[in-house]
């Protein structure tokens, strides 16, 4: 029965004390404040001011120029960053030459690859790559566009990836730059995804080089 009439004081005593807190009187004294820090944090808050910036906003503008580094794949050149290379001949090559896939690629790189591919390439380039797009053979395409090179051609096969990037940032002869409808990174993608194209007509030309070997090897 102690237990009883412990919960019965507990009880009153607890309605004493909420009907203490609940008074209409203007309070007198102000709150405790048993965590300073939080109502005077020591940090600058965005939106308030200080006295170190010139116009004394928390919050400050990038300076000029700023671009994102970093667009979801660490170590990859966000897309914002300038191609160096000039839109010329020598630009081309020196591209051929010194830029390189920085993705790693695995089964997701390719499957993004394929499915980009088959939105903006397929049109000419046909899924198989053999410029069997819609735009070129079509039956029901009355001035058709003249054929690309098949990806599988010697001189294709033969491509350095930096070209192909520096093709599809800036298009060339009858393609068009694709630099408007792919991110930097959705290019690599695409081109990934030709180079398993490209690796796989190898492969069965040859099937004792695996397609893993030649890949290793660009
Ligand atoms: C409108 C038709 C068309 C579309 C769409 C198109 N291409 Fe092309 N592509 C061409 C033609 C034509 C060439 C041949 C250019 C030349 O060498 O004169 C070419 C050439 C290429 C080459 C060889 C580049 C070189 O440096 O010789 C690659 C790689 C390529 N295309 C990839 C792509 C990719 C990837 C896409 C999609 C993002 C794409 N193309 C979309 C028509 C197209």
């Amino acid at each position: 029965m102690i237990k009883k009439s412990l919960i019965i004081t507990g009880g009153l005593i607890g309605i004493i004390i909420l009907m203490q807190s609940c008074s209409d009187s203007p309070r007198r004294t102000p709150g405790w404040e048993y965590m300073p820090d939080m109502a005077h944090p020591v940090a600058y808050e965005t939106y308030l001011t200080n006295g170190v910036f010139a116009d004394s906003m928390n919050a400050q503008k990038s300076p000029d120029g700023t671009i994102p580094i970093y667009q979801g794949m660490l170590g990859v050149e966000s897309s914002y960053m300038p191609f160096h290379y000039p839109n010329t001949t020598e630009g081309y090559e020196a591209a051929g030459a010194e830029v390189k896939n920085p993705l790693t690629i695995d089964q997701d790189v390719l499957d993004e690859g394929k499915r980009l591919f088959n939105i903006y390439c397929a049109i000419c380039h046909g899924e198989d790559g053999k410029a069997s797009g819609h735009i070129v053979t079509g039956a029901d395409v009355k001035s058709k566009f003249p054929p690309p090179p098949s990806y599988f051609s010697d001189n294709l096969l033969a491509l350095p990836e930096g070209k192909m990037f520096f093709t599809v940032h800036y298009g060339k002869n009858m393609m068009g730059s694709y630099a408007q409808q792919l991110d930097r990174i959705q290019i690599w993608k695409v081109i990934s995804y030709v180079r398993s194209m490209q690796d796989a007509y190898r492969a069965s030309l040859n099937p004792s080089v695996s397609s893993s070997d030649t890949t290793k090897k660009m």
